[in-house]
């Protein structure tokens, strides 16, 4: 036996006992004739005492043990004098007799502890070192938990785990596809799922019922902090349902993570807000309902008073941020500054705050009586002691950079607390959405999501004012989760496609195989994705999902550790009949 215990269980209940532990060397001091080692495994910390008076020896062969050098360490368990009681071994030492060297080790490149000092691009390049840190650890174990909880929900609740393949056709999830070229068939090439988006309708129209997957998928976009080339979703459909029986399910799986892994319990159902109101309170699909802070319409409240820019604007929006009519003028400057960076797109920031004694004062007072001001305080909900920013633009534009400085406000105000959840459904999403570049209509989320019955006539007049039965659920600002019923009679299929605007050559090409298959008694169904690793990450409090993937790309797609992408050898581009252009080999 290697070890009689690990380095984080021992207690002052295991006093006198004789002990043997394996791990690596966290840190090492000498103090008189002392010396302590820390011994980490992954389970925590335990101290080692050696002795200078009572074994020299043994003292002088732990001093020249090196970080992270794995040793076996075999002694007696003793109260500590000096408690930490940081850790749950904080109250004892192990008093060693014998230690063996199991391995020895370079200098590790950065500090393992909680506060590296290396950097992200070494801390990826050494991840193996990286992922010996407690916290990054524990976020991995974290990741780990959930998935176990995810599989015993959707296990107790009658669903089937089915692997799908990772070589296939293309899917129509709307990001850039992953190529793999294939060998035996020369210029024809295998595309990675963006998801398992049709096999999982193939799994309900070969009768599976209810199906889920813990499944990669891979998109090669433009990535973020909650974006990564390949990342992992937690895939599920079922058959003979209705919206709410999915939201209703999924509620339940949110709720029994929340409860599990958490320990956290919801009153009353989440909020469910159709796609439109979130827009127009949130100005985004994707609300933080942590805090309030929802934006005003005032397009008509102020239209025809005199300020030209107002008088103009096809639209007027304001939020009111409590408790802040005292900001200076330099913190309202950044904002403004803030509100026109690019990313943002806002033009600029008019204010009014509201004084102690009910009165308005703003930036705009010559356009405006005081009863005017008065009454966008009332429209907006602002009471003494607030600031009211007001926005006009574009509606679309200027919503979302409402939403934005909604945000903003929200972080500088600290109510964007990461210990705190909010959980919300984002519903009757639109069908379409409009590309100006292209002239035509894209499926929002894609072409097998089902139009609202009632909203079907409008399909060939007026597509874009067709909803879905799309949904989204959304944690802390952040898109967790999205599905959708499912079209499945041809008819209603059919018109979707000539919305898209493809031929049924076209549609048969590409989507053939599925189109088959729904001529075989496709019963009604429908389903959802969730994103596991923001899920985690959420769950973790943070952003970053990176953080909780054990190997992740950096955000140039790069996986800087094992090096790749990287290129192949001569023969391997022969076998496949590829060419490298030059122009792309110099870059
Ligand atoms: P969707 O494209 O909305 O739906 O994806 C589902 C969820 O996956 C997560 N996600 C990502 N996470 C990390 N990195 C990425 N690049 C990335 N892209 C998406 C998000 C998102 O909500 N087939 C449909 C689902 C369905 O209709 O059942 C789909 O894939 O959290």
């Amino acid at each position: 036996m290697y070890r009689t215990h690990t380095c984080g269980e021992l207690t002052l209940g295991d006093s006198g006992k004789k002990v043997t532990l394996a791990g690596w060397v966290q840190r090492s001091r000498d103090l008189g004739g002392m010396t302590f080692i820390d011994l980490r495994d992954r389970y925590g910390i335990t101290q080692l005492v050696f002795n200078m008076e009572t074994d020299p020896d043994l003292c002088q062969k732990a001093r020249k043990l090196g970080r992270e050098f794995v040793v076996q360490a075999e002694g007696i368990v003793a109260e500590r004098s000096n408690k930490n009681l940081k850790i749950p071994t904080g109250e004892i030492e192990i008093i060693v007799e014998r230690i063996d060297v199991l391995n020895t080790s370079d200098t590790p490149p950065f500090t393992i502890e909680e506060n590296t000092d290396g950097g992200d691009e070494l801390r990826m390049k050494y991840r193996y070192l990286d992922l010996r840190r407690q916290n990054v650890r524990s976020n991995i174990i974290l990741r780990h938990k959930m998935a176990q909880e995810v599989r015993r929900y959707l296990d107790g609740q009658g669903f089937i785990e089915v692997e799908t393949p990772v070589l296939i056709k293309s899917t129509p999830e709307g990001a850039r596809d992953f190529v793999v070229p294939s060998r035996i068939h020369n210029g024809e090439f295998y595309a990675l799922p963006q998801s398992p988006q049709t096999f999982k309708q193939l799994l309900m129209v070969a009768g599976f019922d209810k199906y889920f997957q813990i499944v990669k998928c891979f998109r090669d976009e433009d990535l973020r902090a909650d974006r990564q080339p390949e990342f992992t979703q937690i895939d599920c459909e079922m058959s003979y349902i209705h919206q709410d029986d999915i939201l209703n399910m999924f509620e339940g799986l949110a709720r029994h993570l929340f409860l599990e892994v958490k320990g956290l319990v919801f009153e009353g159902p989440f909020p469910r807000i159709p796609y439109d109101e979130a827009m127009s309170l949130y100005g985004t699909d994707k609300p933080d309902i942590r805090f309030d802070m929802r934006i005003t319409e005032l397009t008509k409240a102020v239209k025809g008073l005199g300020f030209a820019l107002f008088d103009d604007a096809p639209y007027v929006g304001a939020i009111s941020a409590p408790g802040c009519a005292g900001w200076s003028r330099k913190q309202i400057d950044e904002l403004t500054e803030f509100v026109r960076r690019p990313q943002i797109g806002g033009k600029g920031l008019v204010w009014a705050r509201v004084e102690a004694d009910g009165s308005v004062k703003s930036s705009v007072d010559k356009y405006y009586t005081a009863d005017d001001l008065a009454n966008i305080a009332l429209m907006t909900g602002s009471d003494a002691g607030d600031l009211i920013l007001i926005m006009a633009g574009p509606g679309e534009k200027t919503l979302s950079a409402l939403g934005e400085l909604r945000l903003e406000m929200a972080r500088r105000l600290g109510l964007r607390d990461s210990s705190v959840y909010a959980p919300l459904w984002v519903v009757d999403f639109p069908l379409l959405e409009w590309d100006d570049e292209t002239q035509r209509y894209y499926a929002k989320h894609h072409p097998f999501t089902a139009p609202k019955p009632e909203d079907i006539k409008y399909m060939e007049t007026d597509p874009g004012r067709v909803h879905a039965n799309a949904y989204d659920l959304v944690i802390n600002g952040t898109e967790i989760g999205g599905g959708s019923i499912r079209i499945h009679d041809p008819e209603t299929q059919s018109l979707m496609f000539r919305t898209l605007g493809f031929t049924a050559e076209e549609a048969q090409k590409q989507f053939g195989f599925l189109l088959n298959a729904f001529r075989y008694g496709a019963p009604p169904h429908g389903g959802i994705a969730f994103g596991f690793d923001r899920w985690t990450a959420i769950m973790g409090g943070s952003d970053t999902i990176r953080d909780f993937i054990a190997f992740p790309k950096n955000n140039q797609a790069r996986d800087v550790m094992i090096d790749t992408p990287s290129t192949i050898k001569q023969e391997q581009l022969d076998e496949l009949a590829l060419d490298i252009r030059k122009k792309a080999q110099q870059e």
